[in-house]
């Protein structure tokens, strides 16, 4: 049998090379503050993964895919076991473009910070008079180009997007950003609108696409997990404050209260945790955990 090493491990997820394809393995690792802590969260990778399954199905009528399955008989011998079951995705490897496809439905976080500060969210100026939480009148895409190892994301303004992308793709930068804007919206758009309908705010999210062999454009990465979005429950949801989030909120409370936490969680609250994971999977979903 041939063996794999994965090709780079992130924070969450470990990538193999196989070939024309990909597998992308989500762990069951959780980052809170920016920190991965020592604790695991048991079936956070299958949540992740099926939760990435769904959407690429729900939006192949918008954009191609990298997707090909998530069933490990399709992968090599390899990944034919417990440890990747569930939590693999075979992916046909792309070109990336090297852009983050950020669309913000709500205002939080880093944009809300600098709204207060310039009325401006990435550099853009927006309607004036929002409050914290408050949804856009229409969602935006506000685009950051991929750090090389070391840098940090850059925002940068919807033309500086067009010019970053035509220095790497000469003669195509004002189609590529007109394209990967234009479905990063549309995508946000549909799923957020079907996610509302099951009691799911998607505040933000971020998308990412690659090119194939002939130069198309695919929807790649991960999508609309908890890890690349902001998912807030609607029954709770009050504009004029910050917004509890849907997964993490009850491990980064026990952490903030219990200052001698050194970065691990008890067992009751990984319990918790991954209930809340699970739990979301399916109302937004409607399917049970493989
Ligand atoms: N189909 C694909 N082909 C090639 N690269 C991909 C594909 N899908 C995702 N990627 C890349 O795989 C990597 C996943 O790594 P990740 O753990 O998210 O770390 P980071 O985002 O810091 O690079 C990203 O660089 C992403 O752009
Ligand atoms: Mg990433």
């Amino acid at each position: 049998m041939q063996e794999y090493a994965p090709v780079k491990q992130g924070k969450v997820r470990e990538i193999y090379d196989v070939g024309d394809n990909l597998v992308i393995v989500a762990t069951d690792r959780i980052s809170c503050f920016d920190v991965i802590l020592d604790n695991e969260i048991t079936n956070k990778g299958k949540v992740l993964t099926q939760m990435s399954e769904f959407w690429f199905d729900f939006t192949k009528d918008i954009v191609p895919n990298h997707m090909i399955s998530t069933d490990t008989s399709d992968m090599p011998e390899f990944f034919r076991n417990e440890k990747f079951e569930g939590r693999s995705m075979l992916v046909k490897k792309l070109s990336m473009l090297p852009v983050e496809c950020i669309v913000r439905g709500y205002i939080t976080g880093t944009a809300w910070k600098e709204y207060v500060k310039s009325q401006t969210v990435c550099k853009t100026p927006v309607v004036p008079g929002l409050v914290e939480s408050q949804k856009f009148p229409e969602a935006i895409f506000t685009p950051s180009t991929k750090a090389e190892i070391g840098d940090h994301d850059e925002n940068v303004s919807y033309d500086e997007c067009i010019d970053y992308l035509e220095t790497r793709f000469p003669g195509k930068g004002r189609e590529y950003a007109s394209k990967i804007r234009d479905y990063s919206l549309a995508i946000y758009n549909k799923c957020a609108d079907y996610a509302r309908g099951r009691g799911i705010i998607i505040a933000d999210t971020k998308f990412e696409f690659g090119l194939d062999e002939d130069g198309n454009i695919v929807l790649a990465d991960e999508v609309l997990t908890p890890d690349s979005s902001r998912f807030w429950p609607a029954d709770k949801y009050e504009s004029g404050r910050s917004q509890e989030s849907f997964d993490k909120q009850y491990a980064r409370d026990w952490l903030t209260n219990n200052k001698d936490h050194s970065w691990r969680l008890p067992e009751d609250v990984t319990k918790v945790t991954i209930d809340k994971y699970i739990s979301g999977f399916k109302m937004l979903t409607g399917r049970e955990l493989r």
